[in-house]
């Protein structure tokens, strides 16, 4: 007997077992909860709770008194309303509605109007291993008991005083995975017109693993970052010049990565809220490690170099962004009306993506 769902015949020729099992669909598949998900930016957190989500939990992010970060379930368990509505009271989170505290455990640790023969409530309320690491808080949603044996994605180049960074926000109505598509089919600069930082991409080989995708591609850039005023040509088209350089995008699950020729690295950190919905950084860094006599200068100058220029390429990064978002949530739509007709796919690092895809779901 199969078991997979497949048809099976006997030797007769009669059908014994019907398909018992559907495959879920790619573009419905959940997520490894076992992986760090960038939940939100550091200076999104300040001294207010921040409500965020992943794969439809609802959790609340809140700094304590020593400004370290922690992560509960977004649900007060007296009367099931969001914590994220009330406020930070030393190290504890304060429920907006009746006023009862809950420390970083998810204990109810007070409440005022406790009478001298009333105990605290027994409640807990669910917390989640998280972590302030490179501009971003991680979040680890599955095993808690296996947070500290996985890795985080490593963004160095966020401290690196060699990097400007520049961050753009995806918010699409679209499952992750056409996100990831997007993001791995290099033939898709097409979309971007002006706004394209590569042209004439020839994918030349593919390497695999249990985490990762690779997809390297013969390309050629519109920019080289070489000269200090260099920089400039994130604003006038008039100075790009098309020269080869080689263009590698990876899939390391859940997030994506990328580099073309040394000039250019852009990270995606992905974090999935539901099947119809998707949040992620796009993080840009520029290069200034050809800049020899810049290494030379006080550390202090360099890093004043670093933030001045924080965010140069934003114009360039949310147009690529909207453009991208555009397409992605026409192919959710359109899935959406129809989830059995058929597309048609000509990149073969495609297929890769999903299967990995499909095994982090469904084994992770
Ligand atoms: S609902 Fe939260 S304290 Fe009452
Ligand atoms: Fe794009």
């Amino acid at each position: 007997m199969q078991s997979n769902g497949i048809k099976s015949v006997t030797a007769t020729g009669q059908k014994t077992q019907q398909k018992t099992q559907q495959k879920t669909h790619i573009r419905e598949l959940g997520i490894n909860f076992d992986r760090w998900y960038a939940v939100a930016r550091s200076t999104e957190v300040q001294n207010q709770p921040l409500a965020v989500t992943i794969w439809k939990r609802a959790i609340v992010l809140f700094r304590d008194s020593a400004g370290t970060i922690n992560a509960l379930e977004d649900r007060c368990p007296h009367r099931q309303v969001k914590l994220s509505h009330g406020k930070i009271k030393g190290d504890l989170i304060e429920c907006a509605y009746h006023g009862w505290r809950f420390n970083p455990q998810g204990e109810c640790a007070e409440v005022d109007y406790l009478a001298e023969n009333q105990k605290l409530p027994n409640c807990q309320i669910q917390s989640y291993p998280v972590k302030e690491q490179n501009g971003f808080i991680w979040l680890f949603p599955g095993d808690a008991t296996k947070a500290e044996t996985i890795d985080l994605l490593d963004l160095f180049e966020w401290e690196h005083l060699n990097y400007i960074a520049t961050v753009s926000v995806i918010n699409c109505q679209a499952h992750y995975s056409f996100l990831i598509d997007n993001l791995m089919d290099m033939y898709h600069g097409h979309l971007h017109e002006d706004l394209q930082a590569w042209a004439n991409p020839v994918l030349d080989t593919l390497e695999i693993d249990e985490e990762r995708v690779t997809a390297r591609y013969q390309a050629q850039s519109y920019y080289k970052i070489d000269k200090i005023w260099s920089i400039s040509q994130l604003f006038f088209k008039s100075l790009r010049q098309l020269h080869p350089e080689p263009l590698e995008v990876s899939y390391i699950y859940p997030n994506w990565a990328s580099t073309l020729g040394n000039d250019f690295k852009i990270y995606c950190l992905v974090c999935p809220v539901s099947e119809t919905q998707t949040k992620a950084y796009l993080i840009h860094f520029t290069s200034l490690n050809a800049f020899w006599r810049l290494h030379k200068l006080p550390v202090w100058f360099r890093k004043f170099i670093k933030d001045s220029c924080f965010g140069a390429a934003q114009k360039l990064l949310d147009g690529l962004v909207r453009q991208d978002v555009l397409m992605i949530e026409e192919e959710q739509q359109a899935f959406l009306q129809n989830s059995e007709r058929k597309s048609y796919e000509l990149n073969r690092a495609l297929a890769s993506v999903q299967k990995l895809m499909r095994s982090q779901a469904e084994n992770g």
